[in-house]
């Protein structure tokens, strides 16, 4: 990519880096030395700005606090061998956050903006993208109204920001999923297939009862019936049934996910049969009892490739086998992994070099 746009830098005097245990990441909890912040304002976007990462202040009428113009997205940066920054499909999450922004009223971010802006961070940084097995920078795009202002309108200013974060695994063994039956994550015409912040807001009361019950995570059912299998909050839900791959269409309730769509051409170019169809939660729990269900897993940027060991239904939980080490997800795991890493040829043009 040739870099023409200015981007003004403002380095931090003393890195944090040594603070940080690399060899202990928890998840979303530690944070790179700078951010990127770019403020949209008179209708076109300003100068990007790369600062030390660090607190920001705003009014207590700032419109995204009260009316929810707030969106997200997450993607993942790598170390090659040779040590080369390896970026993982960043131009679906650029094409996906703005299908969010036209969604919530706000305006789009300009591919260079996104791009140059993520990769001078990821140079600055680079010192912070872990080498270990398991482990790699996440990365936050974002975005939010500004106004000062309490009228329900859409905001006339906006922030697109970026921070990155080393993290390790964000499900550490395989989770126990509930089907969700009386809450909703998404409706037909809503914003299900947006990241926008308050998705994941909605997402929590029912989650934590989940949680209380002795579960990791919801399986989110369709609104109407509470009878297919939609997506699970923080990823996507595939299962192999019958040695095919089965996973909900994406519509407007589910987002479409990138790591979704990975293992969905993986799988096909492994040269198996991918249904992408509607899973109902009878056939999910009859097909694990009866052995039908070889496999489930959850499939997200942050989860990356979750084992599902059980999921609970109506106060029933159904537990899926022991994974063989030839099941279709570690296969998959391991085969997006050595792309993402660099380990293997990138065939299918999904790594951003920077
Ligand atoms: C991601 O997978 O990047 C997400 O945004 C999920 C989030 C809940 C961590």
């Amino acid at each position: 990519m040739t870099e023409t746009l200015q981007i003004d830098i403002h380095q931090i005097e003393k890195s944090r880096i040594d603070t940080v245990d690399f060899d202990n990441l928890i998840f979303g909890r530690s944070f790179a030395d700078h951010m990127l912040m770019v403020d949209y304002e008179d209708g076109a976007w300003k100068t990007p700005q790369i600062l030390p990462f660090g607190p920001i202040s705003y009014s207590p009428a700032m419109m995204s606090l009260h009316y929810g113009q707030a969106i997200f997205e997450g993607m993942k940066a790598y170390k090659s061998p040779t040590g080369e920054i390896l970026v993982f499909r960043p131009e679906e999450n650029w094409k996906r956050l703005n299908k969010s922004a036209v969604r919530m009223c706000m305006p789009e971010v300009p591919e260079d903006i996104f791009m140059e802006g993520l990769s001078e961070l990821l140079r600055l940084d680079s010192a912070w993208i872990p080498a270990k097995e398991g482990s790699s920078m996440y990365i936050r795009p974002f975005m939010f109204s500004t106004d000062e202002y309490v009228g329900v309108s859409p905001s006339k200013t906006y922030k697109f920001m970026i921070f990155t974060c080393p993290v390790g695994a964000y499900y550490t063994k395989p989770i126990r999923v509930r089907v969700e039956t009386k809450y909703i994550r998404a409706a037909h015409g809503g914003v299900g297939f947006s990241k926008n912040a308050g998705n994941y807001g909605g997402s929590l009361y029912p989650t934590k009862l989940a949680v209380d019950a002795g579960y990791d995570q919801i399986i989110w059912t369709d609104a109407s019936e509470h009878q297919y299998v939609e997506e699970a909050g923080t990823m996507n839900l595939m299962f192999v049934i019958d040695g095919k791959l089965v996973t909900a269409p994406t519509g407007d309730t589910i987002l479409d996910g990138v790591t979704r769509k990975s293992v969905i051409q993986v799988a096909k170019d492994f040269g198996m049969e991918v249904e992408e169809r509607q899973l109902s939660i009878k056939e999910l729990t009859e097909g694990i009892a009866s052995g039908k269900v070889q496999e489930a897993f959850g499939a997200g940027t942050a989860a990356v490739i979750a084992p599902i060991a059980t999921v609970g239904y109506n106060g029933v939980d159904y537990d899926l086998p022991e994974r063989p080490a030839d099941a279709f997800s570690k296969r998959v795991y391991t085969e997006i992994d050595n792309i993402k890493t660099g380990k293997i040829e990138d065939t299918r043009g999904w790594v951003m070099k920077i």
